[in-house]
């Protein structure tokens, strides 16, 4: 409260009123809900999920379909990246596996903005699409970079070994600790991963780490991950690297309070 006297009166009263709008959500017409500002920049840049959740408990409720519509039973079927160790429990819906499943809480801290960001309904990409007008946000304004974090290739090729994971991996004791005890140890210092936690879930399983980096690859291509100095770090800088950002996206290392990375959070 002490920054009170130095926040524009405006601000304030903008802020109460968007507070008081929250408490009645339930009573708000449909369509004052659906431009709720809420939804846009740069109101969505502050929003908790909790806030989010008000209106939308429907995406921790709902369940997927118990067959689909041709009488395929989902408990019959096993999708390949429901093979990883990690994988536990019934088919679920995207958006529990990514907020509630018992490894989403464990590795990750995800909230409804690490995915939505939010964008100016008139600036959606035009239909159809536009190979000239790449920097347009789809209309779920979700960024799919950042689902390629966490579903691109396994980069093989830059580590040095021979093949893909799945045929290399007895090679190297089926542990990336072989080498990433010494490579690249500065990793996962961002507002939406459990860092301590994964290192840990990684020692127990590669699994924890191949599925993050190759195991569930929707993409035929790699993320480029920034590369963080880390001890010991050789001088000359590969090829490949060169373009390399060496910090990650700001957005992910905010002091935002509902996103920022603390050690008493890890420990749930
Ligand atoms: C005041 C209630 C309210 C709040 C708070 C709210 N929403 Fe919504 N949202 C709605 C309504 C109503 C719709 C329209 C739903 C529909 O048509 O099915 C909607 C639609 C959406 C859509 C679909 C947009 C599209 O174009 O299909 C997304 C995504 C969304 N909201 C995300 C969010 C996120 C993320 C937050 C938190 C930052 C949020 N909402 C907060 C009421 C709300
Ligand atoms: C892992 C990234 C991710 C996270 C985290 C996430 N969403 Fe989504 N959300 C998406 C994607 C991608 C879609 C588009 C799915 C589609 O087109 O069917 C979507 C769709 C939606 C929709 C509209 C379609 C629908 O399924 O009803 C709403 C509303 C929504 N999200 C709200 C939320 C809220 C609220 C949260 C936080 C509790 C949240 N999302 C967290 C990625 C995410
Ligand atoms: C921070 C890492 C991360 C990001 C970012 C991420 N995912 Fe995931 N995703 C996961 C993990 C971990 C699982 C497996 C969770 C489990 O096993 O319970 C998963 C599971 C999935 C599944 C399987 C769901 C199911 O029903 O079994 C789909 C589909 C998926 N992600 C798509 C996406 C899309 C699309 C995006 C971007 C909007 C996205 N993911 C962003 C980590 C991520
Ligand atoms: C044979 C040693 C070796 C093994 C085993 C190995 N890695 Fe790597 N990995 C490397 C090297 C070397 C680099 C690149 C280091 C650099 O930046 O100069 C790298 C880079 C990476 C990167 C960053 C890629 C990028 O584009 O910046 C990720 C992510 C990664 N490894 C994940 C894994 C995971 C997950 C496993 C286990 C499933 C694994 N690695 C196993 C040696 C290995
Ligand atoms: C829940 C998903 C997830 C899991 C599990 C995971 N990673 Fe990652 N990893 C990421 C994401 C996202 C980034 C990029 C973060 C950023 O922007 O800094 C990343 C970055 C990295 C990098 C690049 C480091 C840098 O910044 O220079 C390496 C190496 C890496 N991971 C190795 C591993 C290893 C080894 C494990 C297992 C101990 C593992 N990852 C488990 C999601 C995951």
């Amino acid at each position: 409260m002490k920054t009170f006297g130095t926040v524009p009166r405006v601000v304030l009263v903008l802020s109460l009123a968007s507070m008081l709008m929250m408490t009645h959500a339930g009573s708000l017409d449909y369509e004052v809900a659906r431009w709720d500002r809420i939804h846009f920049k740069p109101a969505i840049d502050k929003a908790s999920s909790k806030q989010c959740l008000a209106c939308h408990q429907e995406i921790l409720q709902r369940k997927p379909l118990a067959a689909s519509p041709a009488g395929v039973k989902a408990s019959d079927t096993l999708a390949w990246y429901q093979t990883l160790d990690t994988y536990q429990g019934e088919q679920d819906t995207f958006h529990r596996r990514h907020l509630e499943s018992a490894f989403a809480k464990r590795v990750m801290r995800m909230q409804c903005t690490t995915c939505h960001q939010g964008n100016d309904p008139r600036e959606e990409a035009p239909i159809p699409p536009d190979a000239a007008n790449v920097d347009f946000t789809l209309r779920k304004m979700v960024n799919t970079d950042t689902c390629l974090m966490c579903h691109g290739k396994f980069n093989y090729q830059i580590m040095g070994l021979p093949s893909d994971w799945h045929e290399s991996a007895e090679m190297f004791g089926n542990n990336c600790m072989t080498c990433h005890a010494a490579f690249r140890t500065n990793r996962h210092e961002v507002n939406f991963l459990n860092a301590d936690a994964i290192e840990a879930a990684g020692k127990e399983s590669a699994d924890a780490c191949y599925g993050c980096h190759g195991g569930r690859a929707w993409y035929r291509i790699n993320f480029p991950y920034p590369r963080h100095k880390w001890p010991n770090m050789p001088a000359d800088i590969p090829e490949w690297a060169e373009d390399r950002p060496t910090e990650s996206d700001p957005r992910f290392v905010t002091n935002n309070s509902q996103a920022k990375p603390s050690a008493s959070s890890r420990k749930e």
